[in-house]
């Protein structure tokens, strides 16, 4: 700013001092020819009478004006009549012959010149009478006032540009100050409301931030382009490094309930893989096929026997074949005990605040003690030397770790929660609340989604096992072994394969309408769910018929399209639930629908993920309302089907993926007026503004995508195994040699 005054002050002062100097000299030659004009008359009289003493009386009264510094009379020939004292020779009637073109004087002639003293201006006027030249009057007028009066505006100017800088300053400190102290007053009432406020006020400030989280994730992003260039992002084939530099290529085996790969017998009697709507799944299936080795589940498809071998084993992905399936069967009864009745009706309620009640039953338990040692029993045949790495996923597993141990002590452990973990007290509900942390502490390392959910699984052991806690390093340390443990948020695969194959979204777009006979100008909004009372299905249709009551101008526009996997159907508050959402959107739609517009659609059916990534990209909107989510991998996933930077994610805060993708617009989902807010912002926001958001969203989910998930968790394992292997070599060496005195 100062170096942009000092350029208008010099700029200033050079224009006004240019037209000055130009003013003066046109006021100076207007003078002289004044004074000429005045003198003209008598002086051509003295001349013509010869008188000398005459003229140089009248130029004495001529010399008399400060401004003129000399006067001089010639002859028409130019020699001199008379002339002032000191008149500067250089300008005598024979110098200024020279200017006279062959001797003929020109009526009047102006210049300026520099002499000792400084500038002058000098002036020739022809003393004319009645067409008879008689001579000419030599004027010198003094200039050197004209540069006082240059050095004083200088001095002006310069005055004037450090007065103003001056006060620019100060203004400009002011100012910034009133900003500053605006913004942070601004930040504390949005922190304010965000905590204290309700529905709409809540969500505003929740907005409010995004400028600022804007700016923050840039910063990030740019860090993070700059890291980029020295450390590759992570992919499959970092992956693969990780498990051959920090374990020695060693193959990992994944003990999962749910099998990736599901052979369905159609009723056409040909059979068909089905992928399942697990999230489990969808993260670790990328990773499988990148680090290679054996998933062990539940063989649970019609025709699933059929297409094993005689190991009840089968190559996966079908025509890629890059990992092997092995399946364990489980009698009705099982099934029964250990999924529907422990894990589903127990331990799944348990760990979801969505308040359906736990039931635990003995029988149960037994049950699922039962199909836990069978699993352990499963991975014994599946390793391949004494200290493998394995992979147990989940809560239908949380005895495994321990049996496993037992049979193989020198096995690298990793147990992954993928559900929250609740807190000591409500965990306490268990009747074998020992039991399931004694199972898990069978693993090298247990992993949650968040920190939270470590913090609440550290509480609980203190609360109910005996066991050193060190806090410091996030173990548990029983009987001399060691369990980590550590917060890993999941995430799907980037670029994500389902994401690439997908068509381009105007052509998502006018199938998904044509299919379901929407407009053309149809605002689409979309939901993605297992068929479970954790993930706010009806709260989300609840907020669907508060948007449409509080927004009019959104029905008959907005429809909102539910693809829901029906799941766990045994159970009876699933069956509830299927019954509740079926009776909600059709309560709904019958209050909105008009000629063939109806606000909800529902698709009660399960949806392979190339249909899923088709809504996904054709939609304005996605909705993920859970009530509970230990992270929520579809959230993810519809960042990643949106190539297009289109779309608005409005996200339940109640999930963990709420912690990583701040762009989204976070909701409690059980506050319907922020909801409806939300999903009205939503369908009006500007296409730049959901670029923007959506840009921050897709950088953060590709860096940290779940090749980053696994590889962490391996280079922990690493670490475990490292450290096992030296304590071992340790042990060995201070064991006493036989036969001597000890
Ligand atoms: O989040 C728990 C979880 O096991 C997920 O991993 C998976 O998405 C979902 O439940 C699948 O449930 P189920 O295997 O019972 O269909």
């Amino acid at each position: 700013m100062l170096l942009g005054l000092a350029v208008l002050a010099w700029g200033a002062a050079f224009a006004v001092n240019e037209a000055t100097q130009a003013w003066f000299m046109r006021d100076i030659a207007l003078r002289a020819r004044l004074a000429a004009v005045g003198t003209q008359g008598a002086l051509a009289g003295h001349l013509e009478s010869g008188d000398g003493r005459k003229v140089a009386a009248l130029l004495e009264d001529l010399a008399r004006d400060e401004r003129i510094m000399a006067v001089e009379v010639c002859t028409p020939t130019l020699a001199s009549v008379s002339r002032t004292k000191s008149f500067p020779e250089q300008f005598s009637c024979e110098a200024l012959r020279s200017r006279a073109p062959q001797g003929v004087l020109p009526a009047e002639l102006d210049f300026s010149d520099e002499i000792d003293g400084g500038r002058v201006h000098v002036s020739i006027h022809r003393i004319d009478d009645d067409d008879v030249v008689r001579g000419a009057l030599v004027l010198v007028h003094d200039l050197s006032f004209m540069a006082r009066r240059e050095l004083a505006m200088r001095h002006f100017t310069l005055a004037a540009f450090g007065f103003v800088a001056l006060l620019a300053s100060i203004l400009t400190v002011f100012v910034r100050r009133a900003w500053w102290r605006s913004w942070t007053d601004e930040l504390r009432r949005v922190l304010l409301l965000a905590r204290w406020g309700g529905g709409d006020a809540k969500l505003r400030a929740r907005n409010a931030f995004q400028p600022l989280l804007a700016d923050v994730r840039g910063l990030v992003a740019d860090l993070a382009a700059e890291r980029g260039s020295t450390v590759a992002p992570w992919s499959a084939a970092r992956l693969q490094h990780v498990l051959r530099e920090n374990l020695h290529g060693d193959s990992v085996v994944i003990v999962a309930n749910r099998e990736p790969y599901v052979h369905e017998r159609g009723p056409d009697g040909a059979i068909r893989v089905v992928h399942p709507a697990s999230g489990l799944v969808t993260a670790l299936e990328p990773v499988m096929r990148a680090c290679s080795g054996t998933w062990i589940a539940h063989g649970s498809g019609s025709a699933d026997r059929e297409t094993v071998d005689r190991h009840d084993r089968v190559r996966v992905p079908p025509g890629e074949e890059s990992y092997a399936l092995r399946r364990v069967w489980l009698t009705k009864e099982e099934e029964r005990g250990y999924y529907y009745g422990f894990s589903n009706e127990g331990l799944w309620p348990l760990c979801h605040n969505a308040h359906t009640r736990p039931e635990f039953r003995a029988a149960d338990w037994l049950q699922y003690e039962r199909v836990n040692r069978r699993f352990a029993e499963a991975v014994c045949e599946e390793v391949q030397g004494p200290d493998p790495i394995v992979l147990v996923q989940d809560y239908h597993f949380a005895l495994a770790p321990r049996m496993i141990h037992e049979h193989l002590p020198r096995a690298t452990i990793l147990t992954f929660w993928h559900i929250p973990w609740p807190s000591a007290e409500r965990f306490g509900i268990c009747p074998w609340e020992r039991e399931v942390l004694d199972g898990l502490l069978g693993s090298n390392i247990v992993g949650f989604h968040t920190q939270q959910h470590c913090n609440n699984f550290v509480e609980a052991v203190d609360r109910f096992l005996e066991s050193r806690i060190d806090r410091e390093r996030q173990a548990i340390v029983q009987g001399g072994r060691e369990c980590l443990v550590r917060s890993y948020p999941i995430s799907i695969d980037w670029p994500n394969r389902w994401a690439a194959a997908a068509p381009p979204a105007a052509e998502c777009r006018a199938t998904v309408a044509a299919e379901l006979g929407l407009s053309a100008d149809a605002l689409i909004g979309v939901g993605v769910d297992r068929l479970d009372y954790t993930k706010g299905i009806e709260e989300r249709f609840l907020a669907v018929e508060r948007t449409l009551e509080r927004f009019p101008h959104l029905r008959g526009r907005f429809t909102f399209v539910q693809l829901a996997a029906p799941s766990r159907t045994l159970i009876e508050t699933y069956r509830q639930l299927n019954e509740r959402v079926e009776g909600l959107a059709a309560r709904i739609n019958g209050r909105f629908a008009a000629g063939t517009y109806r606000p909800i659609v529902l698709l009660r059916a399960h949806h392979e993920p190339p249909a899923i990534f088709r809504y996904l990209r054709a939609a304005d909107v996605c909705y993920v309302s859970s009530l509970h989510d230990g992270m929520n991998l579809v959230a993810k996933e519809f960042v990643a089907a949106r190539e297009d930077e289109r779309g608005v994610l409005v996200l339940s805060r109640f999930t963990g993926a709420a912690r990583e993708l701040t762009e989204a617009l976070v909701v409690n989902p059980y506050d319907l007026e922020e909801a409806s807010a939300a999903l009205a912002t939503a369908l009006a926001m500007p296409p730049a503004q959901q670029a923007e958001r959506m840009r921050a969203m897709r950088r953060l989910v590709a860096e940290f995508n779940v090749f980053r998930w696994a590889g962490r968790m391996l280079v922990d394992a690493g670490r475990v195994r490292q450290q096992g292997r030296l304590s071992d070599r340790l042990t060995m060496g201070l064991r006493p040699v036989e036969g001597a005195r000890s």
